[in-house]
């Protein structure tokens, strides 16, 4: 596994804890090596007692046993160089030729403006799938170099972090730089969401059981609200933050695979490609915004206090807040709303999606004092940090007369299983090794969920907003109330 950008954030926080965690529970080949790579020059020993502390430092809810770290670290190799310059793609090759390995898995996590780059001098240095000399890359560059330096015969894949791009255009550009090293078989876009346990149980729990989908429809669906809220603010990563902001960080990626995963058809079989054929149909299936209706459909708020942040500007237009309103144009849903929002320095931290059912459709209780509050019926599914699913209903209060209370009947993953979840790059990385894309995004997925956000984009970019406008530890904007009020709902802040 190369890492470019091995002394970054990503790697010391997420890969590395993942990589050892996966060694600790023997599910790494034996052969299994690490080269990593950034500009500062390094020896490998020097590499390894960064990732050492690093390790140490982030990997949480594990042990850390020391014996198996001497064993792993003597697999951490490390390559300085400049990622312009193509002689690190030399050096990187002659790394791999000495290790002998057959396959080899390249992971992005550089700025994103080096994609391309990386991309481009691997495929010109033969390190490609090109490089194999195999037929099976018909997209792939048929200019490459001749110096196959990896052994001949495995695979070649690419993990690339998002951001894919910074909206539509560059997203497609960027997939076509892209193929021409690497076919979309061996490309493996990460969105560590679609790897959370909690994601994944969407797809159990709509389609391991018989109840639910006859529920999961207009019909029965009043709206549905998703909500990733965090306590935190841009921690350090100002000057990322910036250029990027709510919307895209979050809900272009994560949120959007979230909701396709929520909203998708189920597949005939349970296999890569025809999962990911039903979530891109519901992503193509968002209605685009017209620019003129993104006032009402959309939010954007930043907190006070981030245009303080180091590497802020003072003047900075980027939205720490982001909400919109998306409606999805097929049989099942025509008509309802999905609610989505993500905001940095909101009350706490918590993602979870709640659909809210129709109200039963004649009023026998009178509300009133102990009456059933409005629209009883719930379904929360807690992503995290708690991690579960709840029901919420009304039930008569005991004692004379029928009052009703809501209350909730609750799944908890820690009590039902008892055991440690694998962290969503544990899962994905375990996956790419083995060749299985299924949680990971395809071309078209990631161009449909551009084009959902796109008129977003363009709408605020063409704006001059009255920033800031929510204070740190509340739930973001007045207008992103006043946006739900529109069609008689309300946000659900607990
Ligand atoms: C990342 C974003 O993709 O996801 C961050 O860039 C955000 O801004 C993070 O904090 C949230 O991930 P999680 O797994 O903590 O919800």
């Amino acid at each position: 596994m190369v890492i470019f950008g091995a002394n970054g954030d990503l790697t010391k926080r997420k890969l590395l804890p993942a990589v050892y965690r996966l060694a600790y529970e023997r599910r790494l080949p034996g052969s299994f090596a690490i080269v990593g790579n950034s500009r500062t020059p390094m020896s490998d020993d020097a590499f390894r007692e960064k990732m050492y502390e690093a390790v140490k430092h982030f990997l949480e809810d594990s042990p850390f046993d020391e014996d198996l770290w001497t064993s792993f670290a003597a697999n951490l190799h490390y390559v300085a160089g400049d990622l312009n310059d193509p002689k690190l793609y030399q050096d990187l090759g002659a790394k791999l030729a000495e290790l002998g390995r057959r396959n080899v898995l390249y992971y992005l996590s550089t700025q994103p403006s080096y994609y391309s780059v990386v991309v481009g001098h691997l495929g010109t240095a033969g390190l490609g799938t090109a490089g194999l000399g195999t037929s099976g890359s018909g997209s792939a560059d048929s200019k490459a170099a001749e110096p196959a330096q990896v052994q001949p015969g495995g695979w070649r894949r690419i993990v690339i972090e998002k951001p894919f791009g910074h909206d539509l255009d560059s997203a497609r550009a960027l997939n076509n730089c892209i193929h021409r090293v690497f076919p979309e078989e061996e490309v493996y876009r990460i969105d560590h969401y679609l790897g959370k346990e909690t994601v994944q149980n969407i797809i159990a729990f709509r389609f391991g059981n018989g109840i639910f989908e006859p529920l999961w429809n207009r019909r029965y669906v009043n709206h549905v609200q998703i909500t990733a809220a965090e306590s935190i603010g841009v921690e350090g990563r100002g000057a990322y933050y910036q250029e990027a902001g709510a919307l895209r960080d979050m809900i272009q990626n994560h949120l959007l695979q979230v909701t396709a995963t929520i909203a998708m058809e189920p597949s005939a079989v349970f296999e890569p490609d025809a999962v990911r054929d039903e979530r891109a149909k519901l992503l193509r299936s968002i209605r685009i915004l017209h620019p003129e209706e993104v006032p009402a459909y959309a939010v954007a708020g930043q907190y006070r206090g981030f245009r303080e942040e180091p590497g802020v500007n003072p003047e900075t237009q980027t939205d720490t807040y982001a909400a919109a309103t998306f409606f999805i144009e097929n049989w099942r849903w025509a008509g309802v709303p999905f609610y989505i929002r993500s905001g940095k320095k909101l009350p706490k931290r918590v993602t979870d999606i709640a659909i809210h059912f129709n109200d039963a459709p004649h009023a026998l209780f009178s509300s009133g004092d102990g009456g059933p509050p409005a629209r009883p019926n719930l379904l929360i599914l807690r992503i995290q940090p708690e991690e579960g699913i709840s029901l919420r209903f009304v039930s008569k209060q005991p004692g004379s007369g029928m009052r009703l209370r809501p209350v909730s009947m609750d799944f908890n993953y820690g009590t039902s299983f008892g055991e440690r979840s694998p962290s969503a790059y544990e899962t994905l990385l375990v996956d790419v090794m083995k060749g299985d894309p299924t949680l990971y995004t395809r071309q078209d997925m990631v161009e449909a969920s551009w084009r959902a956000v796109q008129p977003i984009l363009d709408y605020w970019g063409s704006q001059k907003f009255d920033f800031p406008n929510y204070e740190p530890g509340t739930w973001g904007p007045a207008a992103a109330d006043a946006m739900l009020a529109r069609r008689g709902h309300q946000w659900r802040n607990s």
